[in-house]
């Protein structure tokens, strides 16, 4: 899948720019330049969208690790960080700056952090912070979502669910990212003809749409156990219908991955029962929504799951799953694991550098089997620390496998 879904083609010319400039509104986006990389190094454009709460926290450690993973393995990065959400309305008063897209556009991949907060809650729909996420996945065309839950042997014990049931459940989660309910037309809220309002979505999928996040899926279970669970809502829904005539056609291209299909109410079910029944979970952008959040539970923490949003071309979007969790924010507490993972996924599905990746995983599970715990994932018998003590821990934890392995 990384072969059909490589992010490292440069880019065509925008052509839709939400928002405005942070300096001149009638400037054209600027290019990013980089330097020519150092002889026998790469070098790689990664655009920082910190965005808000504890987004510039986590975001911090994982530009540190990612930096740390990626000079051992002989990669130059050149970070350019822009203001998003919430930090951007109150800089230009939109949550998408015309650079800040810009930048996003024309980097090698993007790492973001989290975007909202109670500051902006009752802003307008279109003044809301979230708003940039929506721009940034729309028009980069990111419509393929990969979210793995995975418990970690380490941390069953932070799981809700008993251990029997938790223990080894690996699973990835691919949710369409572009169509459905969230961006289907008609939609709105208006008075109807008895003078009462109405609001209303429309759940809204084409073959095309269908197919493209269905092959991503069946490529990544086929890279994985073999199994692909698509699931829909098709005894009531007309797009889930479709939506699964054209999974089950597209089966007979894949025949060393086993197609099973399971209603969205089941699957909210057996995601509790029997978590380790899933492999690969292909869905639509809603039900990706519900059931990736669900399945973050199992693992311990919404902390520790990161996420990797791809197109056909241009760079993807790395971002931890969770939100900029503004209760904790500016403390020093946020886990920021997930974003670190995050790092990894850049490195692995965004730029084809697994090795790197690869350290990086392994980092973070050296860290945890040293007992470092931040509070989201901490039991009795661990070292509570915080989020920057954490990432100075997995630094350690990069750097001691160079030792090792030189
Ligand atoms: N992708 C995104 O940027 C994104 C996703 C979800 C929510 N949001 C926004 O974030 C804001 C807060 O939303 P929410 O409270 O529903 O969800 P949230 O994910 O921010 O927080 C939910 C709970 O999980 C905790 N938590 C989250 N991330 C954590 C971490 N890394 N370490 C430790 N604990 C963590 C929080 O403290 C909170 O108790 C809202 O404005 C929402 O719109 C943004």
């Amino acid at each position: 899948m990384a072969a059909a879904l490589q992010t490292n083609t440069r880019l065509n010319p925008i052509n839709v720019v939400p928002g405005r400039s942070l300096t001149n509104p009638s400037r054209a986006p600027c290019r990013v330049r980089c330097a020519a990389a150092s002889p026998g190094k790469k070098r790689f454009n990664i655009a920082l969208l910190p965005g808000d709460g504890i987004g510039p926290e986590v975001i911090s450690v994982a530009k540190n690790v990612l930096q740390q993973a990626g000079s051992l393995e002989g990669l130059e990065f050149n970070f350019q960080e822009m203001p998003v959400g919430g930090a951007a309305l109150d800089l230009v008063g939109v949550p998408l700056p015309e650079e800040s897209f810009a930048a996003a556009k024309q980097s090698d991949a993007i790492l973001l952090g989290a975007i909202g907060g109670y500051k902006w809650d009752n802003n307008e729909k279109h003044l809301r912070p979230e708003m940039a996420l929506f721009y940034l996945r729309r028009d980069l065309k990111v419509f393929a979502n990969l979210r793995p839950a995975t418990v970690l042997p380490q941390l069953v014990d932070a799981s809700t669910l008993k251990r029997e049931v938790a223990e080894g459940v690996d699973m990835m989660i691919v949710r369409e990212l572009t169509g459905g309910i969230y961006f289907g037309e008609p939609r709105g809220i208006k008075t109807n003809e008895n003078g009462e309002e109405v609001g209303f979505n429309t759940e809204f999928y084409a073959a095309h749409e269908i197919d493209r996040i269905a092959r991503v899926a069946f490529e990544t279970a086929r890279k994985r156990r073999g199994k692909l669970c698509s699931v829909d809502k098709a005894n009531v829904l007309d797009a889930s219908i479709l939506w699964r005539r054209r999974v089950t056609a597209l089966a007979s291209e894949y025949p060393d991955v086993e197609l099973t299909h399971m209603y969205v109410d089941n699957a909210a079910m057996q995601l509790i029962r029997d978590p380790k029944q899933f492999d690969t979970i292909v869905t639509n952008n809603i039900f990706g929504d519900i059931l990736s959040d669900e399945a973050s539970m199992i693992t311990g923490s919404i902390g520790m799951l990161p996420s990797a949003s791809l197109g056909v071309s241009g760079p993807g979007l790395f971002e931890p799953i969770h939100g900029s969790a503004p209760d904790i924010a500016g403390q020093d507490k946020a886990n920021p694991l997930a974003t670190v993972l995050s790092a990894a996924m850049l490195l692995k599905y965004g730029l084809g550098e697994e090795k790197a990746a690869k350290r990086i995983e392994d980092a973070v599970l050296d860290t945890l089997n040293k007992g470092f715990r931040t509070g989201d994932i901490y039991s009795p018998g661990n070292k509570l620390v915080g989020c920057k003590e954490m990432g100075e821990e997995v630094l350690k934890s990069v750097d001691s496998k160079v030792t090792a392995t030189v």
